[in-house]
């Protein structure tokens, strides 16, 4: 493999966009290719951000070559499948969140990078902020002691439309999958998986979640409260109390953000991480080194994190009745 990486994106909707807008400042990374289910979409998107290849099929995408490593942008039904057929042609894979739509389709997506000898990794860019590291380093490092208890949310308001993937349930649409799966996360990350979970959810007509509801419970009464819904715009911040203190994850908290620290004496200390992009640009950078240096599964974002997410996801869909 040459010096730098040539990236694809496959799919050129709203995240894409977003993802390609970050590329740029990514080094050893060059804008390669891109493809859709249009030819139409393809060209449109390659000129505007200046890629040096355009196919109108995901199939054409992948028989290039060149590519080194591809983002996955498509609705979350289709993940499993993308994500196959890339690394049957060993392709390195960075595929959005959630990772597949059950824990046997991730299992098999990863088995299959392992049999390829190909790097894969779920793109759950809050891992790879720096607001959020410091959130767990501080965590780690008990400064303000043990957590007692955390709450998490992620919620927005949209006119349903069944046409929007987020709604639409055979594309994987509703909350929990959507953005519940960020609130999940961060119980995960500074807590674990949990000892006990109770969730309750509210449904959209076409069986879509509307809103989910959990409680994870932990050893020594320790719970995290985690919230997420399309039909309200809520504060989407995560609150971590400790023995001698809390830590505030700033509206919102799964993007580019501020941490607030109060001591038990009430002192106020904020963090400002002076971002400047938009910050998908930090798992690509990771992403990219890791290609570069021959690796084949990300140290931080693991299998076995993104194993025991969406472990949690169906365990919380069985809990609520929620199938796909
Ligand atoms: N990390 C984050 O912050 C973040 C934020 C938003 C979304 N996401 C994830 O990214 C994925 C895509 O979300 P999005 O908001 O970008 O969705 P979107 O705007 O609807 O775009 C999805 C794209 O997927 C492609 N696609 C392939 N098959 C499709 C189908 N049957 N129906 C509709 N589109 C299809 C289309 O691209 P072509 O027409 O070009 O083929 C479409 O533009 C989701 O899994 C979501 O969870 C992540």
């Amino acid at each position: 493999m040459s010096s730098k990486i040539n990236w694809a994106i496959l799919g050129t909707g709203k995240i894409a966009r977003k993802f390609a807008t970050d590329l740029k400042v990514v080094p050893n990374t060059v804008m390669y290719a891109v493809g859709s289910r249009t030819k139409e979409s393809a060209e449109r998107f390659s000129k505007e951000f200046n890629f040096e290849n355009s196919y109108g099929s995901y199939e054409a995408l992948i028989n290039d070559e060149n590519i080194d490593a591809i983002y996955i942008a498509s609705p979350h039904a289709y993940h499993f499948e993308h994500t196959k057929m890339c690394l049957e042609k060993g392709i390195a894979v960075l595929c959005e969140k959630p990772f597949a739509m059950n824990s046997n389709q991730v299992q098999e997506m990863i088995a299959l990078a392992r049999e390829k000898d190909v790097l894969l990794m779920e793109a759950l860019w809050t891992h790879f902020l720096p607001h959020y590291q410091f959130v767990m380093d501080f965590t780690q490092k008990k400064t303000f002691g043990k957590i007692k208890s955390m709450k998490a949310d992620f919620g927005f308001f949209r006119e349903f439309s069944n046409d929007d993937r987020v709604f639409n349930k055979s594309l994987g649409g509703g909350s929990l999958l959507d953005i519940g799966i960020y609130p999940i996360f961060a119980a995960l990350t500074l807590l674990g998986l949990p000892d006990g979970i109770k969730a309750s959810a509210t449904f959209f007509d076409n069986g879509a979640d509307a809103t989910c509801s959990m409680e994870f419970s932990y050893a020594n009464n320790v719970k995290a409260f985690l919230e997420s819904s399309l039909i309200e715009e809520t504060p989407t911040e995560a609150i971590i109390e400790y023995e001698k203190g809390t830590v505030h994850i700033l509206r919102k908290f799964h993007e580019p953000s501020k941490v607030k620290l109060i001591d038990a004496n009430g002192t106020v200390e904020i963090k400002d991480f002076n971002y400047t992009t938009i910050g998908y640009n930090y798992e690509t950078a990771h992403f990219t080194e890791l290609l570069l240096n021959g690796a084949k599964e990300s140290p931080l974002m693991n299998f076995d994190k993104s194993l025991k997410i969406i472990g949690l996801l169906d365990k919380v869909r069985e809990l609520i009745g929620l199938e796909y």
